[in-house]
């Protein structure tokens, strides 16, 4: 059985997808590709120009009009990699609670969603890739040789995402944290363009109970049966 090449995982927020996708994609040498970035970069392009979230035709005119580039870290701050929105490096501020709380309803706007699609679509094709999202087993790459959900119960995933925050320095509450969750869940599975649910060909993993490297295993397995190793 030869290495899948493209390889899609998805699943809602807090689910494990940026940790595992940057693992994996390490251990394979491929590129690793978070598709979030892009929908996050669009919001605090709205949220700096003052553009109402709520304006679909502006949202979406911006969406066309950024230039978004995810390259490799520029700066050694525990990143993934760095995000430059016209050429500015905005990694961090794509994580600001404002952008969390607006992210959900720009990445439902049907013409958002092809801009970025499109940009997506040409970065898979090259192969060689763990792309991670929410519509990339469904939409963007329908042909990936391997589909991953990851899913975990929202109160677990809202553990995660506190825990997260706590690190960089911010005071959230809990109770905060799991309702945005919530509210995220409902948006991004609810939505009519490209909604979050795993592709019927997909390998579904509930990560609730499962550390880091139990996954990992798990999906290395899937790459390459236990009696095949
Ligand atoms: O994975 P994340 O939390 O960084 O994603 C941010 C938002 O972007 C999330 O609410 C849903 C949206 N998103 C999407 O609709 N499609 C993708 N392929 C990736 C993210």
């Amino acid at each position: 059985m030869s290495k899948p090449s493209r390889i899609a995982i998805d699943g809602p927020a807090a689910s494990g997808k940026s940790t595992i996708g940057q693992r994996l994609a390490d251990r394979l040498g491929y590129l690793y590709f978070d598709t979030g970035v892009m929908y996050r970069a669009v919001t605090w392009a709205c949220l700096e120009r003052a553009v109402p979230i709520d304006d679909e035709e502006a949202v979406t005119r911006l969406a066309n009009e950024v230039h978004i580039d995810v390259v490799r870290p520029t700066v050694d701050d525990g990143r993934q990699y760095t995000v430059l929105l016209d050429g500015r490096d905005v990694t961090w501020d794509l994580r600001r609670p404002e952008v969390d709380a607006n992210v959900s309803p720009v990445s439902a706007y049907a013409g958002v969603r092809a801009a970025l699609t499109e940009q997506q679509r040409r970065i898979g094709a090259g192969g060689r890739v763990v792309m991670v999202g929410r519509d990339i087993g469904t939409v963007v790459m329908p042909d990936a040789d391997l589909k991953i959900y990851l899913d975990a119960v929202v109160d677990e995933r809202a553990r995660r995402r506190y825990c997260e925050m706590m690190a960089r320095g911010e005071q959230p509450s809990y109770e905060t944290v799991l309702q945005m969750m919530r509210r995220r869940d409902m948006i991004d599975s609810m939505r009519a363009a490209a909604p979050l649910r795993p592709a019927p060909d997909a390998i579904i993993l509930d990560t609730t109970c499962m550390s880091i490297s139990q996954v990992l295993r798990a999906i290395e397995n899937l790459m390459c049966p236990v009696e095949e190793k």
